[in-house]
C-alpha cells in the first residue's frame, strides 16, 4: 500500500477545470486551423481571472469556447471543460448536447461579448433582451411580463442606470458606456456562477470605464461570481483579477496570482508585455516596445512560439516546446507557472526580469 502524500488536486473544489483544450475554425468540411491549443487551468469559485496577450492570441476565440458560443466554424475538437453546476455535478461543457447546453448558457454561465453593440438585436427594445432571456430560461413556470420587467428595473439598478430610460429604448439610442452596463445586467439576469466578460470597457472614455470597473468589482463582492475577463489594459487586469493568464500565440504560456505577474513574471513575454505600458506609479521609465509581431496561426515555429522575438532564447527553445510548468505550487489553482525553458534560470530572474 502506498501511503505517501498525494499532491492536491487542483480541480478539487474547482467551479471550471479546462483540461488541454484546443480550439479551432473549420477550413475545409474535414480540417480546421487551431487558434488555441491545448490549455489548461482551474478556476475556483468567486476567483477572477483576466486573460491578457496581444491582438490576436486568441482570447475571444478561448472564452467562445469555453461556452461553446463560437461561431459556425469554431470548433472545440480537443480537451474537457469540467463545470460545476450549481446543484453540484460537474458536466464537460465540450459534450453537451443542445437542449442542455442551452439551458447552461446564461443560468450557469454568461458572456459579455466584446463591442456591446454587436451583442444587442438593433429592432429589440433593451426590455425585450430581458424578456427573451427569462423566458428562454424559465422551465416549467411561465414569468409575467410585469415580473420580468421589475427584475429587469432591479439589475439595470445594480449597473446604476436608470429603467425608466432604459428599458424602452432601442440599443443605438443609448450611449456606449450604458450599451455596456446593460449588457453586464443582461448577464446577471439568471445569477449565473461564471461571467465570462470579452473588453469590457474598450472603446469607453476613461471616467466610464472607472465606474463600470469599480461597480463590477462590487458586484462581484456581493453575488459572489467568478469572472474570466479579456482585456488589453493591464492596468485593469491588475485591479480587478485576483489571478493572471498571458496567452501567445494561442496558448497559455504563464498563470499566476497578479503579484506573480506583475512583480515575479518569469515569461519574457509577459514581462515585455508588462514593461510596453508606461508605469502608473514608481520610477518613470520609457516604456520597451517588442520588436516582431505575432506568428501566423497556420505556420507556427518549431519549439517555442515566443523564441524568434525572445532576447533570451537559446538553441534548446527553437526545438523542444517547454511545458506550463509550476514555479510555484499554491492551492485554488493559484499557482505560478510558465511555459519557459529559461523560467527557472536563477541568473536571469534573481533581480528579477520585472521592475519591482
Ligand atoms: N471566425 C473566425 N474564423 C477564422 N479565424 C478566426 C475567426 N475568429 C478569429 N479567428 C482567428 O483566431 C485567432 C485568434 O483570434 P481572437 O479573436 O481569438 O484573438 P484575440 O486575442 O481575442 O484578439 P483581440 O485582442 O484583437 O480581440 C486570430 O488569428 C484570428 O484571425
Ligand atoms: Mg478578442
Amino acid at each position: 500500500m502506498n501511503d505517501l502524500p498525494t499532491a492536491p488536486d487542483p480541480s478539487e473544489g474547482a467551479l471550471l477545470s479546462v483540461r488541454g483544450v484546443d480550439v479551432g475554425y473549420r477550413t475545409g468540411r474535414r480540417s480546421h486551423v487551431t487558434a488555441v491549443h491545448d490549455v489548461s487551468f482551474d478556476l475556483h469559485p468567486g476567483q477572477s481571472m483576466a486573460l491578457v496577450g496581444e491582438s490576436g492570441c486568441g482570447k475571444t476565440t478561448l472564452g467562445l469556447g469555453l461556452l461553446r458560443l463560437l461561431p459556425r466554424a469554431g470548433v472545440v475538437p480537443k480537451g474537457e471543460i469540467l463545470f460545476r453546476r450549481k446543484d453540484g455535478t460537474r458536466v464537460d461543457v465540450r459534450t453537451l448536447e443542445k437542449e442542455r447546453l442551452r439551458r447552461f448558457r446564461w443560468n450557469e454561465a454568461a458572456m459579455v461579448f466584446q463591442g456591446a453593440m454587436n451583442a444587442f438585436n438593433p429592432v429589440l427594445r433593451i426590455e425585450d433582451h430581458f424578456v427573451d432571456t427569462f423566458r428562454a430560461h424559465e422551465g416549467g413556470r411561465r414569468w409575467p411580463r410585469k415580473e420580468i420587467v421589475e427584475r429587469s428595473a432591479e439589475l439595470l439598478e445594480m449597473v446604476r442606470l436608470d429603467p425608466s430610460r432604459v428599458l424602452r429604448s432601442f440599443p443605438h439610442e443609448l450611449s456606449g458606456g450604458m450599451r455596456q452596463r446593460s449588457l453586464i445586467a443582461l448577464a446577471l439576469a439568471l445569477e449565473p456562477q461564471l461571467i465570462i466578460l470579452d473588453e469590457p470597457t474598450t472603446a469607453l472614455d476613461l471616467l466610464t470605464q472607472r465606474s463600470i470597473v469599480e461597480r463590477l468589482a462590487e458586484l462581484r463582492e456581493e453575488l459572489r461570481f467568478s469572472m474570466i475577463f479579456i482585456t488589453h489594459d493591464l492596468g485593469l487586469a491588475a485591479e480587478l483579477a485576483d489571478r493572471v493568464g498571458t496567452m501567445y500565440a494561442g496558448r497559455l504560456i504563464e498563470t499566476g496570482t497578479t503579484g506573480d505577474i506583475f512583480y515575479r513574471s518569469r515569461h519574457p513575454y509577459t514581462t515585455a508585455l508588462i514593461n510596453s505600458v508606461p508605469p502608473v506609479v514608481g520610477d518613470l521609465h520609457v516604456p520597451e516596445s517588442l520588436p516582431g509581431g505575432p506568428p501566423s496561426l497556420t505556420s507556427l515555429p518549431p519549439g517555442c512560439s515566443f523564441a524568434p522575438r525572445c532576447s533570451l532564447a537559446i538553441a534548446d527553445c527553437t526545438t523542444g516546446r517547454p511545458s506550463l510548468d509550476v514555479l510555484t505550487p499554491r492551492g485554488e489553482g493559484l499557482s505560478h507557472a510558465a511555459a519557459c525553458l529559461r523560467a527557472t534560470d536563477a541568473e536571469l530572474h534573481a533581480e528579477g526580469v520585472s521592475r519591482d
